[in-house]
């Protein structure tokens, strides 16, 4: 049923379940992924880097742009996480969807989920294509299951769902810098009295090109030689939905046109010139947790891929956590040493899920 009332949500019946069987799925799956080593993200699991960040709010924003973390102009500080999605953490010359994950820190107020409610944290996650692959969870949960299956149920899925290859192909790409990506949430959250989707895009001053020759892990040495030389500058944009029907809450396929309701500026990303890459900043990378449900009331996640994302990214990183034995902290400060705050207690329905004869 579609609706004509902003920011409205509408939930399938059986979504629950689906929901359910997905996040078992998935579990297996990076069981299957990681037999006898860290038990990894199941998506997104390769990082380019981890990287401190500044998140500065805008000056003199309209009153409609004033919400959550927006409200005052005021400069965060943050982490930022990138990666690729592919779960395979293959030669990042294949073409890939990359990943941008935000973390502010100092953020007041409560925040949605019950476990992080007092966390002084708020997630934004982006990805470097402007549509999801698939309409909604049950589209998901089939195309999970027709990849971890055999030939014909590949054939099968594929065969019939046409739009989901056509999204695959304009987001599968290859880039030359993380750092100068552009990256949107896809799907869409709440803002006030109506819903927004989110884009950083980066404001390049020496743009790089593909190498002719590249190296396995050539993005996280783009990183590196840009962040040694300047710092690198993002847009933190939202584009507001201004149509119920032609923009739709229950359909992240779809990118929302830029003509009726154009990206405005909300903050500036700044990563300063840093040295990110040694031992103890990617063990703290692996180790953080993003998930778009951990944010003020205000940013509410919408829509029902979303809604599976809430299940699954806190099972998985319970899972993950337990299983690496490392505790599930979010972090207070840019010093990746100082005692961090946040419950290390694993979830129950993650320890009532380890399978017997998996674990390293
Ligand atoms: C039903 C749909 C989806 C499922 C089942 C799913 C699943 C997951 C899982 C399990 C993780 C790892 C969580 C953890 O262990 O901490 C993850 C990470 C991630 N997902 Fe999704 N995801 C979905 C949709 C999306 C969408 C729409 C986006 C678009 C922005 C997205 C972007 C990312 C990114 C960038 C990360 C990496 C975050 C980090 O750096 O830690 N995902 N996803």
């Amino acid at each position: 049923m579609k609706t004509t009332q902003l920011a409205t949500e509408s939930i399938p019946p059986g979504e629950a379940r689906r929901i359910r069987d997905l996040a078992a799925r998935l579990q297996a799956k990076i069981v299957r992924e990681n037999p006898s080593s860290i038990m990894r993200r199941d998506a997104h699991p390769k990082m380019h880097g981890v990287v401190k960040a500044e998140f500065t709010i805008e000056p003199d924003l309209p009153p409609e742009l004033r919400i959550g973390v927006f409200a005052q102009p005021r400069t965060y500080q943050a982490w930022i996480r990138f990666s690729n999605q592919s779960p395979s953490r293959g030669p990042d010359s294949e073409r890939d969807i990359r990943g941008m994950a935000i973390k502010l820190m100092g953020v007041p107020g409560e925040k949605l989920l019950e476990r992080q409610k007092h966390e002084q944290t708020q997630d934004f996650i982006l990805i470097s294509t402007k549509v999801f692959v698939t309409r909604d969870v049950a589209q998901f949960d089939d195309m999970i299951k027709a990849m971890t299956g055999s030939l014909w149920s590949k054939i099968g899925f594929f065969g019939l769902h046409w739009r989901v290859i056509l999204n695959l192909v304009k987001s599968l790409r290859k880039f030359a810098n993380p750092l100068q990506t552009p990256y949107f949430s896809t799907t869409p959250y709440l803002f006030g009295a109506t819903a927004v989707k989110y884009a950083a895009i980066p404001q390049v001053r020496h743009p790089d090109k593909l190498p002719s020759a590249p190296g396995d892990d050539y993005l996280r040495e783009a990183m590196i030689a840009q962040l040694r030389r300047e710092d690198a500058l993002f847009d933190f944009a939202v584009q507001l939905q201004t149509d119920a029907r032609a923009m739709p809450i229950e359909d992240p396929g779809r990118a929302w046109d830029e003509s009726a309701s154009p990206w405005r500026k909300l903050a500036t990303i700044r990563i300063p010139r840093q040295e990110f890459d040694s031992e103890a900043q990617r063990v703290f990378g692996e180790n953080l947790s993003f998930t778009p449900w951990h944010c003020l009331p205000a940013h509410r996640p919408l829509g029902g891929i979303n809604r599976a994302r809430r299940v699954v990214y806190d099972l998985i990183s319970a899972f993950r956590h337990e299983w690496n034995q490392a505790p599930r902290r979010e972090p207070a400060s840019w010093d990746i040493d100082a005692p961090q705050v946040g419950s290390t207690e694993p979830s129950a329905i993650m320890r009532s899920a380890v399978m017997p004869g998996t674990k390293k």
